[in-house]
Order: C-alpha cells, then sequence, then structure tokens
C-alpha cells in the first residue's frame, strides 16, 4: 500500500494545555499590549507561531539526553558527542558550540569583519546582518531577481545571484570579502531553498577568488529535503547524503540549533582553517565559556547532538514540508496572497495584495497581524514597515521592499487540526478584509522598533 494521508511521524508522550480566550478579552489583551504581539503574555496566546525558533518539541530520546548530560567543565562527554555528531555531517575540522546562532555570528565577524569589508549573502537574516554591521563591515544581499517575486513560483527562490556575486567580488576586490555566506533556507526571502547547483557555483567563484564560502545552517535539513524533492539526481539520495554534500563545498558553518537541530537553546560555528579557529575559539572563552561548552550546559550539547541525528530523518522532513505546502494550498485556494510556493518554515502572507488600500505607512502587516489574534488567538509577525521601515530626513517613511506576515510553524508541536484551525482563522480574517483598519505608531525605540513599538488602529 502507498497511503495517501502524510501522518505526523511520532506519538504524544507529553501534552501542554493551552488556554482559550473569548474574543472581548483578546481586545482588552491586544489594546494593553499596545497592538503588538511581541508584547502578549504567551499565556494568552492560542497558537503561537511568532517563531520556529527554540519552540520545538524534544524527543524522549533528547530528554534522556538531558538526563544524561555530564557537566564537566572542561572535556565534558556531552562535547564529545555534540562533536562527533557535527563532524559526521559536516566533514569540518574544527567545531565550536555557542548558545545559539547570533553568537556564533558575533564571534566570526568580530574576528573577520571591519570597516571597508564587505560580506556578500543571498540574504541576510537580521541577526547576521546586525552583527555584519556593528563591526563596521557592509552586509550586502545578492538574490536572484526570482526570489523578490511573492507571486512567482519556482523551484530554487532562495539561489545566490551568482553573476552579480562574481561583478561584486571585482568591483569590491577580494581582498576585502573576507567570506561569503549563503543561508539556507533563505529565511527572510520566506523560507526558500537554495540549490546544490546554486551553492556548487557559488563555491566555484568564492575559490576563484580565494574567498571562503560560509553556510548560514540554520534550516540545512529542511533546505536538504527541498533538494531532494526538486533538483534532478537528488531522488535517491538520502537527506543526509544531500546535508553532507552541501556542506562539503563550504569552508565553514554559523547554526542557530534552535531551528534544525530540535533543541530549545544551542548553536555552533564549524570552520576547516586552523588559524581562524584558534581566534575563534580565543574569543568564545572571553564571551560564551570554556572551548567545549561555549554558553551552553552538557545536557544541551546532548540534545543537540541527538536532534542533529532525528533530523534528517525522511519520515520527518516528508511531514514537516507537506504540513507547511498543506498550510500553503488551503491557503492559496481560498484566494489568500501568500509567497508561493510555500517555504520550509513558514508561511508568509502577502500584505500588500492582502490589503492593497492600506499604504505601508499604516503598516498593513500590522494589521493583519493583529487581527489574526481577536479572531484566533494566533499569533504571527510583521515583516514589512513595521520591521525594516526607515525614515527620511524629512521624518517620511521609506517603506520596506516588501509586506509580509510570517506564521511560523514550531516543530513537532502542532498537529493537522491545530492547522486546520489555523486556516478557518486566516481565510476568515481574508473575507473581512475590507472592514481592517490600518495602525500608526505611538511609542517606537530608536533601534529594532519592532519588538517593542506600541500601536493604535486608525479610525
Ligand atoms: N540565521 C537565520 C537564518 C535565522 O533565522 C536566525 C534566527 C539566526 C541566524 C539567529 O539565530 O536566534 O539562534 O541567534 N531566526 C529566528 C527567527 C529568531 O524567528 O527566524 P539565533
Amino acid at each position: 500500500m502507498h497511503p495517501k494521508t502524510i501522518i505526523e511521524p511520532f506519538k504524544i508522550k507529553s501534552v501542554e494545555p493551552i488556554r482559550f480566550t473569548t474574543r472581548e478579552e483578546r481586545e482588552a489583551l491586544l489594546k494593553e499590549a499596545g497592538y503588538n504581539p511581541f508584547l502578549l503574555p504567551a499565556e494568552d496566546v492560542l497558537i503561537d507561531l511568532l517563531t520556529d525558533s527554540g519552540t520545538s518539541a524534544m524527543s524522549a530520546k533528547q530528554w534522556a539526553g538531558i538526563m544524561e548530560g555530564d557537566e564537566s567543565y572542561a572535556g565534558s562527554k556531552s562535547f564529545y558527542r555534540f562533536e562527533a555528531v557535527i563532524k559526521s555531517l559536516t566533514h569540518m575540522k574544527h567545531i565550536i558550540p555557542t548558545h545559539q546562532g547570533r553568537a556564533a555570528e558575533k564571534i566570526l565577524f568580530s574576528i573577520v569583519g571591519g570597516t571597508g569589508k564587505f560580506i556578500p549573502n543571498n540574504t541576510h537574516f537580521d541577526t547576521t546582518r546586525a552583527n555584519v554591521e556593528f563591526t563596521g563591515a557592509e552586509a550586502v544581499d545578492l538574490l536572484n531577481e526570482i526570489g523578490k517575486h511573492p507571486e512567482i513560483r519556482a523551484d530554487f527562490k532562495g539561489n545566490m545571484d551568482i553573476e552579480k556575486l562574481e561583478a561584486f567580488i571585482k568591483e569590491k576586490g577580494s581582498e576585502n570579502i573576507p567570506l561569503c555566506m549563503i543561508t539556507i533556507t533563505n529565511n527572510s526571502g520566506g523560507g526558500q531553498p537554495v540549490s546544490m547547483q546554486n551553492i556548487r557555483e557559488t563555491k566555484e567563484i568564492c575559490k576563484k577568488y580565494g574567498i571562503p564560502l560560509f553556510l548560514d545552517a540554520c534550516r540545512f535539513a529542511e533546505n536538504a529535503y527541498f533538494i531532494k524533492l526538486r533538483e534532478k539526481g537528488y531522488e535517491n539520495k538520502t537527506p543526509l547524503e544531500i546535508a553532507q554534500e552541501m556542506f562539503s563545498y563550504a569552508d565553514g558553518v554559523t547554526m542557530s540549533a534552535k531551528k534544525d537541530a530540535l533543541v530549545n537553546i544551542g548553536g555552533f560555528l564549524a570552520m576547516n582553517d586552523d588559524e581562524l579557529a584558534m581566534k575563534c575559539r580565543n574569543l568564545l572563552i572571553v564571551t560564551e565559556g570554556f572551548p567545549t561548552y561555549g554558553g551552553l550546559a552538557g545536557r544541551d550539547l546532548e540534545a543537540v547532538a541527538q536532534g542533529l541525528l532525528e533530523i534528517v530523518d525522511e519520515h520527518y522532513l516528508q511531514y514537516r514540508i507537506r504540513s507547511i505546502e498543506y498550510l500553503g494550498e488551503r491557503l492559496i485556494a481560498a484566494g489568500v496572497p501568500i509567497i508561493e510556493p510555500p517555504g520550509g518554515h513558514a508561511i508568509y502572507i502577502d500584505a500588500k495584495r492582502f490589503l492593497p488600500n492600506i499604504p505601508a505607512d499604516q503598516y498593513p502587516g500590522q494589521s493583519i497581524v493583529a487581527e489574526l489574534y481577536l479572531e484566533g488567538g494566533v499569533r504571527a509577525v510583521e515583516i514589512g514597515s513595521v520591521m525594516f521601515g526607515k525614515y527620511d530626513n524629512n521624518g517620511k517613511l521609506i517603506p520596506s521592499m516588501m509586506e509580509l506576515v510570517r506564521m511560523a510553524i514550531p516543530r513537532r508541536v502542532y498537529t493537522q487540526s491545530h492547522i486546520d484551525y489555523l486556516i478557518e482563522v486566516v481565510i476568515e480574517v481574508f473575507k473581512n478584509r475590507d472592514k481592517l483598519k490600518g495602525y500608526k505608531i505611538t511609542y517606537e525605540a530608536p533601534m529594532l522598533r519592532h519588538f517593542t513599538a506600541k500601536f493604535e488602529p486608525i479610525k
């Protein structure tokens, strides 16, 4: 039998209740939070899609690893297990634990960054960009043109623009480009994958100019599975083999284990260059901890090692990618505009097409985010002009390129009926879109304003 129904490849041993609220309660709660869901107590959220980071459900084996964690300060058994699993996955020479992805970025760019330097990437995630720019270097996005069009369907919308990359290296000079990065999958561009061919071609160009290639590999397993589904020659390879090939083209890796290592906290840096590794370890000791724990407990290292073995399971990845696609299909069928095709970890609603009458300076994405909460207790996040908008000299908003609402799906947490409920909520909000109002900002911090801004609906 070849069953049509793809099921969750696990059964549930431990559950966590979720709290139902009434619309009246949610109206009061959202007003209290200044219409910013970041400021809502998580307890008052029914389905929490703020992020897929650190929100995974751990397996029984991961919890067993938590008990087995060796908490020795130096040379802990758990570190050696962590190192062995990551070495067999990446074949990198040096494995350096960090407490999360941005800590790995901070260490790496503190060493290679600085004024006058440039870091190309398909698209930098915000913390990566911030860590590059904090050193005075410039973070440059060289995404393929097709990745910038939410309505166009293509297999690998996360690909680097190879021609632009080469032209960029020639213009700036390879001596000013300490490394090149590829983010897999491309979170800021809709969770879209990068093809093996594109990783290989990027590596060839980097090699030609003597520039190391690093992967921002938070969602490497989801990317590997997309390659299996969509790229010729990979259909019979295992996700692990595909991932190993992806890493074989890289000289280094930064990883937030909070995504595709199925843990609540953790990360690492990996690389082949001995001298760079020595510098990273020295900085790690100052900022994170001894090189065999890097800001983590021994138990966390165990959970990461076990999570990395589980994430490449083909049944898991089939269920994971299919459940996001299912959500996307249902929304598309109802006419809801989203980034197509669905990505690996989230669905991104295109707020510009959802609410064409609300201009960017009245934050259409924020309006949808507020309504999703009011309608069904769903928490999503605006990725548009609230997050990326800047002001010109006259105080006028320079809007973000795209106005998106991200619904990120935590791993192994919600079942299909949670997703069916979510679909109902989104469709209901879409049906009532003519009633939605724009928002104005009443308070904002000078940096990263989306976390703490307060809003009011425009009457
Ligand atoms: N790189 C990418 C592509 C990410 O998506 C993230 C985090 C990081 C680096 C930083 O890792 O959070 O462990 O420090 N993304 C989360 C998100 C926060 O919601 O997309 P971190």
